[in-house]
């Protein structure tokens, strides 16, 4: 079918817009005409709920700039057309980070239109849905996962530390971790939560509490082989301070906040590295090893215990808000039927 064709096609979106001074959000039809410029048509049938696509929804300038706008940083569907031949119509594709949902329509819609760079054919292994399940929190926990076994750290070497563990990224860091016969500890912050953990495999519960340092040390007790961060400040800076000699600590995440005080002695004095994740932009190679990994032998066995599945976008809109005041456990996908 030519390009042409598809332009009068309409299709239902989340569209936030700015309306004096207040960003709301409501679902709209649209045509494909409204959609940007790009190779591949996608018809979406699974996204999922990220941080990100939070502030996004919520008018964060550092995330979206131009309203209105669709969120969704993750997209997983069929190819409904590719100009560069790259791809088939009909093949099976998963998109996630670079642009998609900031400032380029994103996958709370029934089309996105993306650069063919950007796509990724779906491995074998994983269903659209279980990859959406995962999604941008699971590539970033796989992402993290690789940069400690990457840099060394073994099972043997002792336990790896999971912050935001009720979280995304953190509950499928966990499971990962488990699957590869780590011992793991994770932080939380309420104890009502603990059961969750235990469920997910958790070995060791630290209260928000015990994971802030307030001795002022710069070094701490060599408790961690390696740390999986998704929240940042004093809970990065204590997991830094109670790495052990050689560990690895991967930072992505600042719910908490985005600063980092740290001494240097963690690195000059234990050897520890600490490495900066980000898998918006994370390169074609590493992207592809990855998802292949999270399709075979690391792919989680609980995937089901930590999503929460929508039918249809109508109710993201509350999702979004339980996750900005922190009462969402695990992960959230939504079926765009
Ligand atoms: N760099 C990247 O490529 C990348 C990719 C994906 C996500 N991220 C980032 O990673 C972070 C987590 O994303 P997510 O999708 O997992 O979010 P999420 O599902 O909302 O999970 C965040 C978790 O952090 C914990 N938390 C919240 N506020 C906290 C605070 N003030 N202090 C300590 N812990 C707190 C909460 O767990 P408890 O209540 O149990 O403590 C919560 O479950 C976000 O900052 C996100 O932007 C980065």
């Amino acid at each position: 079918m030519e390009h042409t064709s598809w332009e009068n096609v309409t299709y239902h979106a989340m569209v936030v817009s700015e309306e004096e001074g207040a960003f709301v959000r409501n679902i709209e039809t649209l045509t494909l005409k409204d959609l940007p410029e790009g190779d591949v048509l996608i018809r979406v049938g699974f996204s999922s709920l990220n941080w990100k696509d939070c502030l996004s929804a919520m008018g964060n300038p550092g995330v979206t700039r131009r309203y209105p706008h669709t969120p969704g940083i993750d997209a997983a569907g069929i190819v409904a057309e590719c100009t560069t031949g790259a791809f088939h119509k009909g093949d099976k594709v998963i998109v996630t980070g670079y642009d998609l949902g900031m400032n380029t329509a994103g996958g709370f819609a029934e089309f996105i239109r993306v650069p063919e760079e950007w796509v990724v054919r779906l491995p074998r292994g994983l269903t659209r849905k279980e990859a959406m399940m995962l999604g941008t929190a699971g590539f970033t926990a796989g992402l993290s996962v690789k940069r400690l076994v990457d840099l060394g750290v073994t099972p043997e070497m002792g336990t790896v530390l999971v912050t935001g563990a009720t979280g995304g990224v953190g509950s499928l860091a966990v499971l990962i971790l488990k699957k590869l016969g780590f011992t793991v500890a994770a932080v939380s912050g309420r104890e009502e939560r603990r059961d969750y953990l235990t469920a997910i495999g958790v070995d060791q519960v630290v209260p928000l509490d015990d994971a802030v340092d307030k001795s002022g040390k710069p070094l701490g007790k060599q408790l961690w082989a390696g740390v999986v961060d998704a929240v940042g400040g004093e809970v990065l800076e204590t997991a830094i301070k109670n790495t052990r000699n050689r560990g690895v600590v991967t930072c992505c995440g600042n719910v908490r906040s985005g600063d980092l005080n740290s001494s240097i002695y963690p690195f000059i004095l234990r050897g520890v590295s600490l490495c900066g994740i980000d898998s918006a932009t994370c390169p074609m190679d590493e992207r592809l090893a990855v998802w292949a990994k999270l399709a075979m032998d690391w792919k989680p066995d609980d995937l089901a215990e930590v999503v929460e599945s929508l039918n249809g976008l109508e109710d993201l809109d509350e999702q979004m808000e339980r996750m900005v005041k922190g009462e969402r456990t695990g992960r959230c996908v939504v079926h765009i039927p």
